[in-house]
């Protein structure tokens, strides 16, 4: 599958970075019970398969994804942490090899706001869930993101980034919509809890991990897609990097 984040080792190596930097936000609610059984859709190189197993030693844990290298990627990373307690299956989240009320706990990150049809896949999960079983999603929602100064450049750095995404058949607003999409999916009890990543010089942890090594990381990774179908120019593209979204 062709997505706009690709699956070069840059972006393994960013999955990790945003993954470290972000465990504390993103995995404050996923222990789960000794012996539940929990799939995690779309696992990519396994960045929140680590969190995820250590979190819930004792649960079992399904990671999919639809990419055979990014599993292969994934396994290797748990297996050299002496986790023991994942299985990965190459599976499309579409497309599920597993039968109805197989698991106690969904997981998905990162992943609904890069599929075409999100309300399919969740319906799908849905099978797969026990009744009364619980699903947590992690998305982004790139509208949400605020820097200073917010030079022109940089606000059209970041817009070459929302319409790559959009190119392929993503939503980089996914965020925002999660409450209706889960709603319509037939999910019942939905709660959201919206979290903020706040960064200044003061932070520089999170300058490091979160702005230089998740941003603008992700942000470089459509600069040559964004050049080539003349969404903006090099000569605005680095200066728009040199200036809010600094990457040096
Ligand atoms: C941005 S990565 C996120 C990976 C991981 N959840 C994380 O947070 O580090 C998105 C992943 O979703 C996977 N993916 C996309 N469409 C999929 C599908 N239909 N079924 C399974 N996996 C899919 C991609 O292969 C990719 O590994």
């Amino acid at each position: 599958m062709e997505y706009v984040h690709g699956y070069s080792n840059r972006e393994a190596l960013r999955l990790a970075d945003q993954a470290d930097t972000l465990t504390g936000i993103l995995h404050s609610g996923t222990a789960y019970p000794s012996g539940s059984r929990v799939l995690e859709a779309g696992c990519g190189v396994g960045a929140q398969t680590i969190a995820l197993a250590k979190n819930s030693p004792e649960a079992e844990i399904t990671s999919i994804d639809i990419s055979r290298e990014s599993l292969s990627h994934a396994e290797s990373l748990i297996r050299s942490e002496g986790i023991s307690n994942v299985n990965f299956k190459q599976a499309d989240i579409i497309n599920l090899p597993f039968p109805e009320n197989s698991f106690d706990h969904v997981f998905v990150c990162f992943v609904l706001e890069h599929l075409q049809n999100p309300e399919v896949a969740l319906q799908s999960l849905k099978r797969v869930l026990k009744r009364g079983g619980s699903i947590t999603v992690i998305e982004g929602d790139h509208g949400s993101c605020y820097f200073h100064p917010e030079t022109e450049e940089a606000v059209r750095v970041w817009g070459c980034l929302v319409q790559s995404q959009r190119d392929y058949n993503g939503n980089p607003m996914i965020g925002r919509e999660l409450h209706p999409l889960l709603n319509d999916s037939g999910f019942r009890n939905v709660e959201i809890s919206p979290k903020i990543v706040y960064v200044d010089s003061n932070r520089p942890e999170l300058v490091d991990g979160f702005i230089k090594k998740t941003i603008i990381a992700m942000v470089e990774g459509v600069k040559d897609q964004a050049i080539e179908k003349g969404m903006i120019n090099i000569k605005t593209w680095n200066p728009g990097n040199r200036g809010s979204l600094q990457n040096s």
